[in-house]
This record gives C-alpha cells, sequence and structure tokens, in this order.
C-alpha cells in the first residue's frame, strides 16, 4: 500500500475511534455526579469511574484534535474546493451572475 493511502486509512480510522471515545466519555461526564459524590457512592458509567472518564476523554479529545489538523491537510484540496464552489453558488444566488 502505498505510503500517502496508508496515511489517510491510519488517520480516519484513527478519527473514528478517537470521536466514538470523545462522544462516549462525553455524555458519561454529561451524567456523572460532582467528583465528591462520585468517589462516595463509587458511580460507573459502564467501567470507568469519573477520574477515568474525565483522562480518558481529555486525552482522547487532544487526540482527536490533532489528526483533525492531519486530516484536514491531506484533504486541503478537496475542502478549498467544496467551500470554492459554495461561495460561487451563494454569491450567484444573491448578487447574480459571477466571473468563472
Ligand atoms: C463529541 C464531542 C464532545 C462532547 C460531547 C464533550 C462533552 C463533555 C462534557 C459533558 C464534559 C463535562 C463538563 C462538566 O463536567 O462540566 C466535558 C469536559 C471536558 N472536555 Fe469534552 N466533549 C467533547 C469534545 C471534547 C474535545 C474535542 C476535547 C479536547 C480537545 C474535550 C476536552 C474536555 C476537557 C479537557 C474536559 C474537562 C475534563 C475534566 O473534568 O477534567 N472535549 N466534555
Amino acid at each position: 500500500m502505498a505510503d500517502i493511502v496508508r496515511l489517510r486509512a491510519l488517520t480516519s480510522s484513527t478519527l473514528a475511534v478517537t470521536f466514538l471515545m470523545v462522544l462516549v466519555t462525553g455524555i458519561g461526564l454529561y451524567f456523572a455526579p460532582s467528583g465528591r459524590t462520585a468517589r462516595i457512592d463509587n458511580w460507573h458509567f459502564f467501567l470507568w469511574n469519573r477520574m477515568q472518564l474525565e483522562n480518558l476523554h481529555t486525552i482522547a479529545g487532544f487526540l482527536m484534535s490533532a489528526v483533525v489538523g492531519i486530516h484536514l491537510i491531506l484533504n486541503y484540496r478537496m475542502f478549498a474546493g467544496e467551500l470554492r464552489s459554495l461561495l460561487r453558488k451563494l454569491l450567484k444566488k444573491h448578487f447574480g451572475k459571477t466571473s468563472g
């Protein structure tokens, strides 16, 4: 497999996994009681206590943010093209015919 294809596959799968982790731990944190109550009640969201949820959420969140950056760089040309075409359509709709 070519290096760029491998990098794309690695980026996409890391994004999918970290997004799921951030989403699930984020939902857990949304319903979590305060730190003290969680400790006293031995509160768990599936397998994880509040502190583990916070750590997983923070690590996966920052990893996901870094991979989003790589994802944007890898797909910059297509993204810029889509933005240009959207902008052209909007300009045409509001101001009539545009050049190009
Ligand atoms: C699907 C996206 C996300 C959801 C649904 C989500 C949800 C949440 C929720 C509900 C909390 C707890 C807030 C509270 O206790 O007041 C939280 C805390 C936090 N989130 Fe997220 N979040 C998301 C994405 C991210 C990302 C991308 C990052 C990092 C770049 C991040 C970093 C953090 C940090 C550092 C905390 C504080 C954790 C702590 O209490 O130590 N989150 N998030």
